[in-house]
């Protein structure tokens, strides 16, 4: 079974490659059906999306996880707030992206960044205040963006009102919003769970001699679903941000929202864990059939508000379960995200044509969601690229990948400028506590959460001088925003151009998928068909170049699109090392 933080760790374990070869530089080919479309430099207006008014704008969008720690500091403190993020919503705008999702910006003590909430329906005074994202709210629907919000809903921080309440005594009224048992011996917590970052999953509080569970932290303990006024509240704040003009959730670890009422032991796997606890097969806390109901009675408040989504943090290892987090009768989330890709690690085309072929023809019939990278896993140029390659030309590889594919691509901030992890190298500087308990074995989510690279100013522009919460990265005096913008090969541009094609091109942005023969293996070739037109993608995920004739698919030849380190001529395309062509069949 994969697990949220069992993948977090693997993850991590993946290739650093320091790396550079000769790039052979994006070019783009001949003309694209709409002439904004056809220029790649940033002055380029974006298309519009006409599906943004859309109820189902979901299935035509680009999804953009942003960090608001770590995106831009309006007010120079050394972490970013939302008065940053609406400071550059015009980028945003530009990129292409038709919602952001924002990680967790409401009151927090902070342990987990975020994810340990003390209240659900407020800012966090360090991301400024309601008001303040109301004004986000209002200035990104001017620029047709949706804010989509984080709701942790497996548990809440143990300084939210409900815990303190609930262990004040065993007969609190908020006793049962949080899971009380009493040890199975002195001593000795209730069964054997293991918590994902590390430890029993169990803390004995001192005040009323009992046991609360906590899947993450101690200081995140686990909410009780099993109790309808848990249900009844968080449908209810739910309801309240939809009101102020937020368009859906993205719900945190929703897979371990249950756990076996009989609380019954995991059983345990050879080895230890990162933290050097025993290993365990967490079959009795992860994926418990109850969360299915569960999700139907949130879809249910959900279509209360036209145009609505939920997204899911769904660790699922097969499609099938991945199909069941869709509902029965589509009735449950309508984007689990598919984190298959994000476990190849490596680029292997036969890997990723089987996993898209799986969300393709998954049970359910349910719209795909793809993911590559997110704050809790490395990022993408680090993890796939080959020693010796090019990080940026496989980062082009990877957007081409998943921005053409039928389906919605959820991008995480950073990517779009090819951005490396920048990882601790001293435990005394890890900021993130898997870091600082599992070090050096895993050096924890800091590095791929610093802040974002505008430009070759002071810190990058995320502030103007003030101490980084998190140190930026090294390259950012050439990698940022602005330098990219005028570099019409940079790895923004590429994404820019892309997004406009997905937006102008219905081949790509309703398209069936039909995956085309190869002839090696290292190639990954698919068509996109709509209204009679279709568009193929050709990535090659090796080092060796290949030359390809789609006479069969293209009698009439190829009208090129886009491509990077790759030439279209007729209906024979090459690819240099890690190239991608976009191109419609004449
Ligand atoms: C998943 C989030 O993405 C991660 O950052 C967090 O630590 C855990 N859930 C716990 O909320």
């Amino acid at each position: 079974m994969s697990l949220a933080g069992q993948s977090f760790t693997w993850i991590r374990k993946t290739l650093r490659s320091a790396a550079h070869c000769v790039l052979l530089l994006a070019a783009l080919i001949a003309s694209l059906p709409t002439p904004a479309a056809a220029q790649s430099s940033t002055t380029a207006a974006m298309p519009a999306n006409r599906y943004a008014a859309a109820d189902d704008w979901w299935k035509h969008s680009v999804i953009y996880e942003l960090y608001p720690r770590s995106f831009a500091d309006s007010n120079n403190d050394g972490t970013g707030d939302l008065n940053g993020i609406t400071a550059h919503l015009d980028y945003l705008q530009q990129l292409g992206v038709d919602a952001v999702w924002l990680t967790p910006m409401f009151p927090s003590p902070q342990v987990d960044f975020g994810y340990d909430v003390s209240d659900y329906r407020n800012v966090d005074p360090q991301y400024g205040t309601l008001k303040d994202f109301d004004r986000l709210v209002s200035e990104a629907r001017k620029r047709n963006i949706k804010i989509v919000l984080d709701f942790v809903v497996n548990h809440s921080s143990d300084q939210h009102k409900w815990f303190k309440e609930s262990r004040s005594s065993r007969t609190n009224r908020y006793r049962d919003f949080y899971i009380w048992r009493d040890g199975r011996a002195a001593n000795e917590p209730p069964n054997n769970w293991r918590s994902l970052f590390g430890g029993p999953s169990w803390k004995l509080d001192a005040t009323t001699g009992q046991y609360y569970y906590h899947f993450f932290y101690p200081e995140q303990p686990d909410l009780n679903w099993r109790n309808p006024k848990v249900e009844r509240e968080m449908f209810n704040t739910m309801r309240w941000w939809f009101k102020r003009g937020v368009y859906g959730f993205r719900l945190d670890a929703v897979d371990v929202l249950y756990e076996d009422p009989k609380l019954k032991d995991n059983p345990i796997l050879e080895g230890t864990d990162s933290y050097g606890g025993p290993k365990q097969d967490h079959i009795y806390d992860h994926s418990i059939p109850e969360v299915h109901a569960a999700l139907q009675r949130m879809r249910k408040v959900v279509d209360e508000y036209p145009g609505r989504v939920l997204i899911g943090e769904t660790w699922t290892s097969t499609t099938k379960e991945l199909a069941e987090y869709y509902g029965p009768h589509n009735d449950e989330l309508q984007m689990p995200m598919y984190f298959n890709f994000t476990t190849i690690n490596k680029l292997d085309a036969e890997k990723f044509r089987e996993r898209i072929e799986a969300v393709e023809t998954n049970d359910a019939g349910g719209w795909p969601v793809f993911v590559l990278s997110n704050h809790d896993i490395v990022r993408q140029v680090d993890r796939y690229t080959p020693a010796g390659a090019d990080k940026d030309q496989v980062g082009r590889l990877l957007a081409a990948l998943y921005l053409t594919l039928r389906g919605t691509p959820i991008m995480y901030m950073g990517e779009e400028l090819g951005m490396r992890n920048n990882d601790p190298t001293r435990r005394e500087d890890v900021k993130d506590i898997i870091g600082r308990l599992a070090w050096p074995k895993d050096k924890g989510r800091d590095g791929e959460r610093t802040p974002m690279q505008w430009d070759a100013t002071v810190n990058a522009g995320f502030n103007t001088g003030a101490a980084t919460w998190l140190p930026v990265g090294a390259d950012y005096k050439t990698r940022n925003v602005a330098a990219e913008s005028a570099d019409p090969a940079s790895v923004l541009n590429w994404y820019r151009r892309l997004i406009a094609l997905r937006r102008t091109v219905p081949a790509l942005s309703e398209g069936d998928y039909r995956t085309l023969p190869v002839s090696d293996k290292n190639l990954l070739a698919f068509s996109r068909t709509a209204m009679g037109k279709t568009v193929v993608v050709l990535l090659n995920m090796s080092g060796e170049e290949q030359s390809v004739s789609l006479a069969d698919v293209a009698p009439r030849g190829l009208r090129g699109l886009a491509a990077t380190a790759a030439t279209v001529s007729g209906a024979q395309v090459k690819l240099s090392a890690y190239g991608a062509v976009v191109a419609e069949v004449e």
